[in-house]
């Protein structure tokens, strides 16, 4: 990412501004009034999302003077090395793609626009179950080179079959890792969706419920019961163009990966017995669910609050961050996100002992503005943000990144 600095610098102009705080601002007009409202939106009066957003100014990072640069074999100076390993697999930087549904509400280029983007640059994709291309789908369009995950929303136990099923396809399509959703089991209590009578998944033009819609289980599941093919159901029940769905089978297809509380730490064996590779839990926000994680013998765990979209007054992200790696950083990967919006925000991250941090909305907002280049755009600014952040502190790669370059700002004053 040296190269966009320096690009920059030979006067090549990007597609939009490199300025991360403006994005969502030039993204707004760009989007439906309700598509904008799904991503803008949280739950509740907004105060997890807020706090998340000004947790990161909590802390400041202390630069260190008159470290020697890393050289290449030829003896040129480099900015600093940022790569990692994050659930054994090398990573350039630090970051991976957030799972975010329905794309193609942002951008009819959708997943598939986004995915190729984060391959061209060695960022992870990871697909949500809630997306509006299928699982195959992306897989073509991120290539032999992506490295891509996938994002599962857990069907109850009543459809394993369906969720086997869609194991089974993210494995056959080269999805290494498995990301499972843990603090959305019913959606969250969203004034903006409510206020817009709007429900992605239930949206007349069914973009939401791709994956159940290509799943052969799901399919062979609705035609047994209901006696018709789902593509049948599509032609039955008219298109409401207000937004309201008639289908049939997207209801059923939303009852099945939002099927409210039935599941228990016991149930991650079923996930283990089906799934070969590393398993993360996505949504973890405290020390105890952390030490059941390890004990339940996951690789991985997201401290993440979703964004601020499901639960209103929580905690911020980032303030459990720490105790969560003091507790369990030894034993598996300790993944964030929530809140991220530029590379010094990754940098606190890691810093507090984060892996490998999830990049939600800034990249959604980069697919709405340009599509594929303009998530391209977006993920080279933050990679190039964290690599000239570390360089100017004196933090040649993620190793010297720990908690000695912050200070608290209680410790400031
Ligand atoms: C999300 N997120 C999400 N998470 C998930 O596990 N599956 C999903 O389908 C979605 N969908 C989704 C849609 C939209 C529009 C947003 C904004 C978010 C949550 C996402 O993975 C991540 O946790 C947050 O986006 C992180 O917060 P920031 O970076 O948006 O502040």
């Amino acid at each position: 990412e040296q190269q966009v600095y320096t690009s920059g610098l030979h006067s090549n102009r990007p597609p939009f501004t490199f300025q991360t705080s403006e994005w969502e601002k030039l993204a707004k007009p760009v989007l439906s009034g309700s598509a904008w409202g799904y991503i803008h939106g949280n739950a509740g009066a907004g105060s997890t999302y807020t706090k998340n957003l000004a947790s990161f100014s909590k802390y400041s990072i202390v630069p260190r003077r008159l470290v020697p640069s890393l050289k290449d074999a030829q003896g040129n100076e480099l900015f600093s090395n940022a790569s990692s390993t994050v659930l054994g697999e090398k990573l350039n930087f630090p970051i991976a793609c957030a799972p975010v549904g329905v794309q193609k509400i942002f951008n009819s280029a959708g997943e598939s626009a986004a995915s190729r983007a984060a391959a061209s640059i060695g960022v992870p994709y990871i697909l949500s179950t809630a997306s509006s291309t299928s699982i195959e789908d992306v897989a073509k369009a991120s290539g032999e080179g992506g490295q891509r995950w996938y994002q599962l929303y857990w069907p109850a136990r009543e459809h394993d079959d369906i969720t086997i099923s869609m194991l089974n396809r993210a494995k056959k399509a080269g999805y290494t890792a498995l990301f499972v959703t843990l603090d959305t089991f019913v959606l969250g209590w969203r004034p903006s969706d409510m206020d817009n009578g709007y429900n992605p998944f239930l949206h007349a033009d069914r973009i939401g419920v791709e994956i159940g819609f290509t799943d052969p289980i799901f399919r062979a599941k609705f035609k047994e019961e209901h006696g018709y093919d789902i593509d049948e159901d599509a032609k039955t029940h008219p298109i409401d163009t207000e937004g309201g769905s008639l289908s049939k089978a997207a209801q059923e297809w939303t009852k099945v990966v939002f099927p409210g509380h039935s599941k228990s730490w016991n149930d991650i064996k079923f996930l283990q017995e089906h799934w070969d590779g590393p398993i993360v839990l996505k949504g973890i926000q405290s020390v105890a669910d952390a030490q059941k994680a390890v004990e339940a013998g996951v690789q991985g765990i997201v401290v993440s609050n979703h964004g601020g979209r499901q639960q209103d007054g929580g905690v911020p992200s980032l303030a459990v961050l720490p105790k969560i790696v003091d507790a369990v950083g030894e034993k598996i990967d300790v993944l964030f996100d929530s809140g991220v919006r530029c590379g010094a925000d990754v940098i606190k991250a890691v810093a507090l002992g984060a892996k490998c941090v999830l990049v939600g909305r800034p990249y959604i907002y980069g697919l709405a503005l340009g599509g594929e280049e303009g998530v391209r755009h977006v993920l080279r600014a933050l990679c190039g943000e964290i690599v000239m952040g570390m360089h100017l502190a004196g933090l040649r790669t993620l190793e010297d990144v720990d908690r000695d370059i912050l200070v608290r700002d209680y410790d400031l004053f």
